[in-house]
């Protein structure tokens, strides 16, 4: 009976999981034919008890094996199955989306390089000369307190040999005019850092974006100009500018240049407080200091200068209120611009 089983199983095919899944019910199961024999061993005499035992034994061994190789073998055949596909991604991968500010900072930088300005950086930690001293701050200018700078190294009697968190990005102007000479159209953006308290309102570090245009013959009607056309693609072609006097080291003249509210037309609302006008940016003529402390013939060339908060357009555009919104990366925050991409 051993041997008649034996050359059975050694022999066994199936052709499908359900089949192999019988055999093993009919071999290997308590119910099954080899635990049948293992009830009858104790029928067996004494003598034959061993060989007996050893047999059922190799038996059970071989039952197992050749189940298992079919089974094998089935699973391998299934695999080339060519309803399986194999390019899907074992679960579903949720894909980030861009930050705000980077949203905007492109759809700036989108809208001056079609005016043809182009690209330039400059490093974050600064040296007081880029960010200060050849921007016309005088050593003991009362403007170096204006920005509340963070400082990396402060020496004790020279303040331009200072290095710091640069406080605005004006100092990639120094950077790029000590380096090549007019005709000059660039835009600058980047990251900048000021030790204020962090509230909705203000926070230590924020993006700005930097416009420098030198050349024969530049005048503030060209810059009022670049900026109203700037003004008009950001936040509709109905937008207004207005351009106030203001005060900077480095502009002479210098202006602040207002928006009217898109959101209530310049009717007057919450966000520009009731005036109708809100505030986007810096600006003016590049001071001749400027240029000729950079190594430009300030009486050769003239050129105007921008700078404005990427933040602060962001609020704008988007009407977010509170500043902190754009470092808590919360995802609910951030995937409400997935389609302003
Ligand atoms: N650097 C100024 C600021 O950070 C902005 C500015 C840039 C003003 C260029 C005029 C010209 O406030």
């Amino acid at each position: 009976k051993i041997e008649q089983l034996l050359a059975e199983i050694q022999n066994l095919s199936a052709g499908s999981s359900e089949e192999i899944e019988a055999l093993r019910l009919k071999y290997l199961s308590k119910k099954g034919e080899i635990s049948a024999l293992m009830a009858d061993f104790r029928n067996v005499p004494a003598d034959r008890k061993k060989e007996v035992g050893v047999k059922i034994n190799q038996l059970k061994q071989t039952a197992i094996e050749r189940i298992n190789a079919l089974k094998e073998q089935f699973e391998e055949s299934e695999n080339t199955d060519e309803s399986i596909d194999l390019t899907r991604t074992p679960y579903p991968v949720q894909l980030g989306t861009r930050h705000p500010l980077t949203i905007v900072k492109n759809e700036i930088i989108d809208i001056f390089s079609r005016m043809g300005f182009i690209l330039a950086d400059g490093p974050e930690v600064e040296d007081d000369l880029h960010v200060f001293t050849k921007m016309n701050f005088a050593a003991d200018h009362p403007a170096r307190d204006m920005q509340d700078t963070f400082f990396v190294e402060q020496s004790a009697d020279d303040v331009t040999k200072n290095i710091l968190l640069r406080s605005h990005t004006s100092s990639v102007q120094a950077r790029v005019m000590e380096t090549t000479q007019p005709p000059i159209r660039i835009i600058c953006p980047g990251r900048v850092y000021r030790n204020e308290a962090i509230t909705a309102r203000a926070h230590c570090f924020f993006h700005q974006v930097e416009g420098l245009y030198i050349d024969k013959n530049v005048s503030f009607t060209d810059l009022k100009q670049v900026l109203l056309s700037f003004a008009r693609e950001m936040f509709g072609p109905d937008t207004k500018i207005r351009l106030r006097p203001s005060y900077f080291p480095f502009t002479e003249p210098s202006a602040e240049m207002d928006i009217s509210c898109h959101i209530c037309g310049g009717e007057g609302c919450g966000f520009c407080k009731h005036t109708g006008w809100v505030e986007i940016l810096g600006c003016g003529m590049v001071d001749p200091n400027v240029l000729e402390q950079c190594g430009i013939d300030s009486k050769i060339y003239s050129g105007y200068a921008f700078g404005m908060g990427v933040e602060r357009i962001t609020n704008l555009k988007y009407q977010v209120s509170d500043l902190r919104m754009f470092s808590e990366n919360d995802t609910r925050f951030l995937r409400e611009f997935e389609s302003a991409d």
